[in-house]
């Protein structure tokens, strides 16, 4: 039975901040994982096991008795908006709220649900398109990616165009808070962003009781009654949480297989040669540059695991980047193969919180990228001077210019 100090695995030098492990983490977590799959460390703000193979990680988010709970402590006075809206999102919950919340808020993101959603991805991803072909230099992330997942993820809610815009910053400083590298300039930032967001949908909320339309937020409305399935509060923290997950995660999804494909220029030509390839190629963009690279657990028990004890109330943080490039289960993991099927990674995670948005992420990356590469056929990198947003939990670029004739 290894104990603890058998498992350091912090005995391998390196900072999840560092500018060499946020530009490839891969060779970090591979030696992690050759340590031991579950090994302890005390990089992070609360030491706990970091997890890096794909069995491990998969029987962990499969197991309940390791709980979600929010980042923050339960005790903390200085963030209390956070807290209170944080507390209320179905990604924190654990049963049977969790369940109760979630199987309210998957009627919206059934994949026939989104599937309706797949011309107007279309229509939104040309007109895009045809701003972008006036000019011969553009930033994908904030001109492309942006834009589209922030059109789609407001009209699913019901959030009028001419409000979108505030989302950005807001998106961008609530995932700081949820985040590892959190700061406290960073949670006192997104309190404030948190007291605006909440000022803004419930305001939007009484609207849409007031007067019902066709969106998620008017279907959700109707359940917030006395002694209904949905309080007010769990409504509000929907609404946010959303925001965040509709628009940070999947820019980085179709950032992130832009730049993939243009460092594989083989595989580039051979998705522009075969599109139908393209729904297996967006599963393995999500394996080989996953959006999200970490979750966290906490157990709820002493629990034993792969000759590995690990007590109640101790910290597990899943890397599922890591995961996605166990060679225990992906042959050549660190290979970019667009054929490659069955392709069982773990991007959207596993198990009762796997993601809600799964499918809408899916139809606008491939709708995104396929476009992308028939519209403007010889595109390419504007400069190898790219970078990663200071992030440990989700890969994602600062920005990612290309140019085309
Ligand atoms: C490429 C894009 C995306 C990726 C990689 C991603 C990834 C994930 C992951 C890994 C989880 C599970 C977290 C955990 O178990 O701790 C999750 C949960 C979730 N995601 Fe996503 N997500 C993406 C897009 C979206 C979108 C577009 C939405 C909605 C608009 C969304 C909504 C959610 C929600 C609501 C949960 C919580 C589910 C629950 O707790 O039951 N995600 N996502």
């Amino acid at each position: 039975m290894l104990n603890q100090k058998q498992a350091e695995g912090t005995a391998i030098p390196f900072s999840f901040t560092s500018t060499e492990f946020l530009s490839k983490p891969y060779p970090f977590y591979d030696k992690l994982r050759s340590v031991h799959p579950i090994c302890w460390g005390s990089l992070l703000k609360n030491p706990g096991w970091y997890v890096t193979g794909y069995d491990e990680v998969l029987m962990i988010l499969k197991d309940s008795r390791f709980k979600n709970r929010i980042p923050l402590p339960q005790s903390t006075k200085k963030y209390e908006e956070l807290k209170n809206i944080q507390n209320d999102m179905v990604l924190f919950k654990n049963q049977p709220d969790h369940m109760r919340l979630r199987r309210l808020i998957s009627n919206g993101f059934t994949s026939n649900a989104v599937e309706y959603f797949r011309p107007y991805i279309r229509e939104a991803v040309l007109d895009l398109l045809d701003c972008i072909k006036k000019r011969n230099r553009v930033d994908l992330v904030s001109e492309y990616a942006f834009p589209l997942a922030s059109l789609i993820i407001a009209n699913i809610l019901g959030v009028p165009a001419e409000e979108r815009k505030q989302f950005k910053e807001l998106a961008a400083s609530l995932i700081q808070t949820v985040d590892f590298t959190r700061s406290r300039e960073g949670l006192r930032t997104g309190n404030d962003s948190m007291i605006k967001a909440s000022a803004y949908f419930n305001k939007l909320i009484e609207m849409r009781v007031l007067n019902p339309k066709d969106d998620l937020i008017t279907l959700l409305s109707k359940e917030v009654t006395d002694g209904g399935k949905l309080t007010r509060e769990e409504l509000l923290s929907t609404c946010i949480l959303l925001v965040i997950a509709g628009h940070e995660t999947t820019v980085n999804l179709i950032s992130n297989s832009i730049l993939t494909l243009l460092q594989h220029p083989e595989q580039l030509i051979k998705l522009k040669e075969e599109p139908e390839l393209i729904n297996v190629a967006v599963e393995e963009f999500l394996r080989y540059e996953s959006p999200t690279q970490m979750t966290a657990r906490i157990a709820s028990d002493d629990i034993e695991l792969e000759q590995t004890t690990i007590k109640k109330g101790e910290h597990v943080y899943l890397f599922l980047g890591a995961a996605n490039r166990d060679p225990n289960k992906f042959n050549h993991p660190h290979l970019l193969d667009i054929t490659r099927n069955p392709n069982p990674h773990l991007a959207f995670g596993y198990g009762p919180h796997f993601c809600l948005g799964a499918s809408l992420a899916r139809i606008e990356a491939q709708v995104a990228i396929q476009e992308l590469l028939q519209q403007l056929p010889n595109f390419r990198l504007a400069t190898d001077d790219w970078q990663w947003r200071k992030l440990i939990g989700f890969r994602s670029l600062k920005e990612l210019y290309i140019v085309f004739d």
